[in-house]
């Protein structure tokens, strides 16, 4: 391919989804689209580009987008994450809010929605805890196929082995022909909605706990801290934010700091009641039953304020651009 050609992959790519290739990734540019060009008829990369210069073809730089997309994710994915959110901030945003207040959480990144629906397993569990309130849980993403998997939730058996405990299995999972679909209280839960997260963030509302993992180290720096400031914005003044292993907010933004007790979790600089490092109450202790039959699961599995609810908002591919 010619450095002019791989400049206009490398120009789409970076201003539609934030994605920074540099000319090392060849390789994935020929994998990741080779589908695409049987699919649009297209000869080779070079006359993909061509075909893409002068940014007329939408429908095409979209595909060609979501095609360069990695939409790799499991439930409970990394553990930890849920085992702080359930064990420490559940708890405390549960005693922190007023009776009867709901709670927002936010899948940034949600691919085809294991994380989202995770967080919906640990809300469901800790239903005693929360005291009834009602928790809305929205899964964001720029691609919309693994959005629209997301929202059949429908997975298959390599799937739910891949991190859900057998308990939750049962509970929250039906057994179909094609695979395990999640149970209706749990779908009526959360919502998919194809968003950019380089768009504007605001519409969204705000979020008492954002999970924004394994997104970010596709992005060059100046896009990560445009994300997270935007991201710092969303967070409620107690909220906290998730990132994944490989993610940090260190001299990206100074909107956010490391929030105590766990690994890539954070808060707002100026939060006004910070994350204490508390020793977890009874109750969400009880919520480690389910972290106990992860791990056992995981070990023995056959292969490896505005608070508006979403709902509110308009419809569509609002934010996507
Ligand atoms: C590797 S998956 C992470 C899924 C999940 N958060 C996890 O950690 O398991 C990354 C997801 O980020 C999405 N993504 C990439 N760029 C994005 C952007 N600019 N806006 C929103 N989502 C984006 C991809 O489509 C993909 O589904």
């Amino acid at each position: 391919m010619t450095p002019a050609a791989f400049e206009v992959f490398a120009t789409l790519l970076k201003s539609r989804s934030g994605l920074a290739i540099g000319p090392d990734k060849l390789y994935l540019l020929e994998t990741r689209l080779a589908p695409l060009l049987r699919a649009h008829n297209i000869v080779d990369l070079e006359a993909l580009a061509l075909a893409l210069r002068g940014g007329g073809n939408a429908m095409l730089a979209a595909a060609v987008v979501e095609a360069m997309t990695t939409n790799e994710t499991f439930f409970f994915r990394d553990d930890k994450p849920f085992v702080h959110f359930r064990g420490q901030v559940l708890p405390q945003l549960a005693a922190s809010r007023p009776p009867g207040a709901g709670l927002r959480f936010w899948s940034a990144a949600a691919s085809t929605g294991q994380e989202a629906y995770s967080l919906a397993m640990i809300a469901a569990e800790g239903q005693a805890l929360l005291g009834g309130r009602r928790v809305e849980i929205v899964g964001t993403d720029i691609a919309r196929e693994p959005l629209a998997r997301a929202r059949a939730g429908l997975y298959t058996q390599f799937e739910v082995q891949r991190g859900v405990p057998m308990t939750a299995l049962v509970k929250h999972f039906r057994k179909e022909q094609e695979g395990w679909r999640i149970a209706e209280p749990l779908r009526a839960m959360v919502s998919f909605r194809e968003w950019n997260l380089l768009a504007d963030l605001r519409p969204l509302g705000q979020f008492d706990t954002i999970f924004c993992r394994n997104v970010l180290i596709y992005f060059d720096q100046p896009t990560k801290s445009r994300v997270l400031e935007a991201i710092a914005e969303r967070l409620a003044p107690d909220g906290v934010l998730y990132l994944g292993g490989a993610e940090t907010i260190l001299g990206l933004t100074e909107r956010l700091v490391a929030a105590p007790g766990g690994h890539g979790v954070y808060r707002r600089a100026n939060a006004a009641a910070p994350l204490s490092t508390a020793v977890p109450s009874a109750a969400a202790v009880s919520l480690g039953a389910i972290a106990s039959a992860m791990k056992a699961i995981n070990a023995s599995a056959a292969t490896p304020t505005d608070s508006r609810p979403v709902s509110s908002l308009r419809s569509g591919a609002a934010g996507a651009s």
